[in-house]
């Protein structure tokens, strides 16, 4: 027990001259959420420059040992210093992250079909309680807008954000596209909104050249940019800043780093460009220099 607090009144401060500061919160639409929450979002977006550099690699929960990531112990343990947070299955997270990593942890929390089946046909695939257990900074979902089974996504969605509000952990929302959707602007403000509208705390989406501006501006919360397919690492980095200049929070790219002839660089490049307002061609001076000092290989 601490002994009884002695010091003479008249030597207090309590600062009388001073109103309490009432500090608001970094991120749109997240300033009314409860002080775990806010916690748990600032581990993932960075407070100073309010954006993320989100590594995805939970892809093989639907599409088994993607290129890239035959081997995550060797391919990707070295990237994961470089990312803000990563996101994967919680079989990969016990199986081959150290814990000892302290990278927030963004958890897929739906599955079901393979490649092989209806992809929109997800259920729930984690216990709020092992979440928990896990530590993680927020789970993720699909949501299949337009899709065969859209009202059950939807109504995964919303019930993983009850259970999410109930322990302080933030909900990032996938607008999934199936094969045959239309990627546009509309699309994706469409999807964009529902899910904020029904609690989403996070919506990953993808960029569209033509109108991205008012996916940004019509979603009430944070837009992270999803990667998409490998495309050369100029337009992958161009796109990233676009999305960025164009109201997105950050990036959770996937392929576009672990598929790069040097991943490690790329994540750095793509850090350069989100927290630092890089210009896309001086990053990628920056990714072929990397390469070079390492002997790997000229890109296209
Ligand atoms: C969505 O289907 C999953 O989250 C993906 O595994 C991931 O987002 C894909 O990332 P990328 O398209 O950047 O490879």
């Amino acid at each position: 027990m601490p002994e009884a607090d002695k010091g003479k009144e008249s030597a207090k401060n309590f600062h009388l001259d001073k109103p309490q500061k009432t500090p608001g919160f970094f991120l749109k639409g997240s300033a009314s959420l409860d002080w775990g929450m806010k916690d748990r979002l600032s581990r993932i977006f960075n407070p100073k420059t309010g954006k993320t550099v989100m590594l995805a690699i939970d892809h093989g929960y639907f599409q088994g040992p993607t290129t890239g990531l035959e081997r995550v112990d060797v391919n990707i343990l070295p990237l994961v210093p470089q990312a803000d947070a990563l996101m994967l299955t919680r079989g990969m997270l016990r199986t081959t992250i150290p814990p000892t990593s302290n990278t927030p942890i963004v958890i897929r929390a739906s599955g079901g079909p393979s490649i092989l089946k209806e992809l929109s046909d997800e259920e729930l695939a984690v216990d709020i309680e092992d979440a928990i257990r896990m530590n993680v900074s927020a789970l993720a979902i699909q949501v299949f807008i337009g899709g065969k089974f859209e009202t059950r996504s939807v109504h995964n969605m919303t019930r993983l954000v009850d259970m999410g509000n109930r322990y302080g952990i933030p909900v990032l929302a996938v607008t999934a596209v199936g094969q045959e959707m239309v990627r546009d602007a509309k699309y994706f403000r469409l999807a964009c909104r529902i899910c904020a509208e029904l609690g989403a705390h996070i919506v990953k989406t993808y960029y569209v050249e033509d109108g991205f501006e008012t996916i940004t501006a019509s979603c009430p919360v944070p837009i992270v940019m999803a990667g998409g397919k490998k495309q050369a690492p100029l337009d992958a980095l161009t796109m990233a800043a676009k999305a960025v200049q164009e109201g997105a929070s950050g990036v959770d790219m996937g392929r576009n780093i672990f598929q790069e002839e040097d991943p490690v660089a790329m994540i750095k490049a793509v850090r350069k460009v989100v927290h630092n307002k890089v210009k896309p061609k001086e990053a990628l001076q920056y990714y072929e220099a990397s390469k070079k000092k390492q002997g790997i290989g000229s890109s296209g």
